[in-house]
């Protein structure tokens, strides 16, 4: 079975692409380079101990992309690529459905076009929104109230519409909580280019000295502590998930959305002390005011990924935030040479 990865060179594409191909699991690469690395090849290449063949190929442009499923015979694709900044797509709206819906929509109907019937999908939390319960079950309603997460819910509607119109199609949406960690070598990682917009580099940001001091958004929710509670996932366990969710597809039609999660939140001062303490290291912090948009505590049920993929977390926190910092403090530059 030959698996066609998009956005394969970012931070959860990378992570995948080694524990698939440590598998046995046969893949084509592709990115347009646009927010990764191309050094990442090799080190996915040093750790699966497969040279990975590699397309840098953009999916808003349909005929390279068209001419990647006539080159191999593709069974599958796993789409990873996509912008993924909340606040960036509130800014330039135009700019995230161009990439996340239109070149989503090149991938469906190249995958069409070519009989290609299973996708594992890239969704996120974010398509919840506002809590009307907690933990979030894929039952709760989808509501996303920025860009970023209406893209999400847009592709997970044009999944479940194209399965519904022909019995081949096998989807699978997976909703991501919120990934950190890194593989456990500290050779691959997250590697945000500018100021990260996620909690977890911030933080290891912070601790090789790049950043001076991390900003918690609001101390007043109705929280452990006070600060937003969120659900950690480590990129490794995801990464598996993302295997389990092709194995279910070679017996399986139709769509499903799947949480994929720890079950458990953990707060941002949790994180930090954790951070702090297994790490040696401080992480100077000060507290803001609250962010707009931003939400008290979500957290996962991952009962259904369980049930249905026979997948469940691993790794724990204590392992998030080593992994994270072991390849944070090895490449303070993450992958470039300055
Ligand atoms: N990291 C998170 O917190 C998180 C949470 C939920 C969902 N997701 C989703 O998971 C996916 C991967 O996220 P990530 O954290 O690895 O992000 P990332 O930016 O590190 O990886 C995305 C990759 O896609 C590539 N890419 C972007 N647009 C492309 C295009 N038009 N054509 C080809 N390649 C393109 C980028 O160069 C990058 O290598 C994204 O779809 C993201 O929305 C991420």
């Amino acid at each position: 079975m030959t698996i066609l990865v998009t956005g394969a060179a970012g931070f959860i594409g990378s992570h995948f692409c080694v524990s698939a191909l440590q598998q046995g699991l046969d893949l084509v690469l592709l990115d347009n380079l646009e927010n990764s690395s191309i050094k990442v090849l090799k080190i996915i290449e040093e750790l699966s101990g497969v040279a990975p063949v590699f397309e840098q190929v953009d999916v808003r442009d349909k005929d390279a992309l068209v001419a990647v499923f006539d080159k191999y015979s593709i069974d599958a694709v796993v789409h990873f690529a996509g912008y993924k900044a909340v606040g960036e797509s509130s800014a330039d709206p135009l700019m995230y459905y161009r990439n996340n819906v239109a070149g989503s929509i090149n991938l469906l109907e190249a995958m069409k076009e070519q009989g290609v019937h299973k996708l594992v999908f890239s969704s996120s939390a974010t398509v919840y929104g506002e809590p009307e319960f907690n933990p979030y079950t894929e039952l709760h309603r989808k509501q996303p109230f920025n860009p970023y997460g209406q893209t999400k819910s847009m592709m997970e509607d044009m999944m479940r519409d194209l399965c519904d119109s022909d019995s081949q199609f096998s989807m699978i949406s997976l909703r991501y909580f919120n990934p950190i960690g890194a593989h456990v070598s500290g050779k691959l990682g997250e590697d945000p280019k500018g100021i990260p917009n996620n909690l977890m580099p911030f933080v290891t940001k912070v601790a090789v000295g790049e950043l001076k001091e991390l900003g918690v958004f609001g101390d007043d929710y109705d929280t452990v502590d006070g600060t937003g509670v969120r659900d950690y996932i480590h990129v490794m366990d995801l990464a598996v998930g993302h295997i389990k969710a092709i194995n279910y597809l070679s017996d399986n039609r139709g769509f499903e959305a799947v949480n994929l999660g720890a079950g458990k939140g953990y707060s941002v001062l949790q994180l930090i002390e954790t951070f702090e303490r297994l790490n040696n290291v401080k992480i100077p912090f000060v507290i803001k005011p609250r962010r707009e948009g931003d939400l008290a505590a979500y957290w996962a049920d991952a009962t259904k990924a369980k049930q249905l993929l026979g997948w469940q977390t691993e790794l724990g926190l204590d392992d998030m935030v080593r992994d994270s910092w072991a390849w944070q403090s090895a490449n303070p530059n993450g992958y470039s040479d300055n």
